[in-house]
């Protein structure tokens, strides 16, 4: 019996050795505030990703047992700690993306603007850190509000000279795992094959599931619409209001943000058919900053999927124009301040 179960270890080493075969090519990838409630678990899905050779984590604390515990894993990519200001620059040098999840997040009672304060000047310092270091890197912002820290992060990017709009992500892949999880427990599909797209921004009404546009094709009744655009847009305050003080979702911001490293990986890696929903700089609206689906490449945003926003329903053609205000406020608040003289 014993020697049964050596033979099965040893066979089940082999097959998770050759899952993390490291491979050609290999990107390193920081994440800055990778102490935190997300950041921990997003390193450790990063940690699995056969593309990553190295994996820079930086915080202002704590930081140096969650690097030393992920080494242990026996995948490829190396784990690196760095701790404080005076080591932020290091954990940028050579690094093909960089992940934000720095920041205070909400408790039940607020609203993501609600964090402005304190996660404004944070991305503002990573940021300046970032166009010094490695200005060249895919750029991923989760800290919230997002409709106001990326315009921020272009604006301090825009300030530093380096600024590549192609390279500048607005992390909304947590709506569209939000939205099509619900649409397949509603109507009973299996989940891997749905896909929502969600335009717009990243709080409240603001976030709009595009449910017309699923794939594949569903009908909905007027009050099923209903139900699941308020699901998606209240999605987070679910999460909020369950772990009642305790923070804001981590562990499916985790999962949702490393998808949206894995995709980047990929279309740096030369996968030409990469697709996800990012908020960017855009033309789609007649508002600068906007979320919908992007095809990415090697240099970043290849294509805005302008399709996705023709021939929408009189509820998503509505609701669209209703976002537009409250969009436009959060975009130039964060433009006012990284605009704002010290
Ligand atoms: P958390 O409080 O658990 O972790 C934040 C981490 O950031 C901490 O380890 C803290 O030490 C670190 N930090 C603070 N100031 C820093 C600085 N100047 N430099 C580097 N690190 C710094 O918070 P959690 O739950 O991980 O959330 C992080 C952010 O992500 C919040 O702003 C939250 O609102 C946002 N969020 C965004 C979502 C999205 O869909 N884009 C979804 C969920 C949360």
């Amino acid at each position: 019996l014993r020697a049964s179960f050596a033979v099965r270890a040893e066979k089940q080493n082999q097959r998770l050795e050759n899952r993390f075969q490291p491979q050609a090519s290999a990107f390193k990838v920081a994440i800055l505030g990778a102490a935190g409630g997300i950041g921990q678990p997003l390193a450790l899905l990063v940690k699995m990703s056969p593309l990553v050779s190295a994996l820079h984590l930086y915080d202002i604390a704590n930081v140096k047992g969650v690097a030393a515990d992920l080494s242990h894993c026996n995948t490829p990519s190396q784990v690196l700690d760095f701790t404080g200001q005076s080591e932020l620059g290091n954990s940028l040098k050579g690094v093909d993306v960089v992940v934000i999840p720095a920041g205070v997040p909400r408790k039940p009672g607020m609203t993501r603007d609600d964090l402005f304060n304190i996660n404004a000047n944070i991305v503002k310092t990573l940021i300046e850190a970032v166009a010094d270091n490695c200005p060249d890197a895919f750029i991923h912002i989760i800290s919230n509000p997002v409709n106001s820290t990326v315009p921020i992060a272009a604006e301090i990017l825009k300030q530093k000279g380096v600024y590549n709009p192609k390279k500048l992500f607005g992390v909304t892949t947590l709506d569209v795992v939000r939205a099509n999880t619900f649409v397949a427990q509603k109507k009973n599909l299996k989940l891997i094959d749905v896909d929502v797209p969600v335009v717009g921004g990243h709080a409240g009404i603001t976030i709009l599931p595009l449910l017309s546009k699923t794939r594949p094709s569903v009908s909905f009744t007027d009050q099923e619409i209903d139900e699941l655009t308020v699901r998606i847009q209240n999605a987070g305050t679910e999460v909020v209001e369950a772990k009642a003080g305790a923070g804001s979702a981590t562990l499916s911001m985790a999962y949702a943000a490393a998808r949206f490293v894995e995709s980047s990986l990929r279309a740096l890696d030369g996968d030409a058919d990469v697709y996800e929903c990012s908020f960017i700089q855009s033309e789609l609206t007649d508002l600068p900053f906007f979320a919908s689906r992007v095809k990415i490449g090697k240099e970043g945003v290849e294509a805005v999927i302008s399709s996705d926003l023709q021939g929408l329903t009189e509820y998503e053609t509505k609701a669209l124009e209703a976002l537009k205000p409250e969009l436009k406020a959060s975009i130039e608040k964060g433009v006012t301040f990284a605009q704002k003289k010290e």
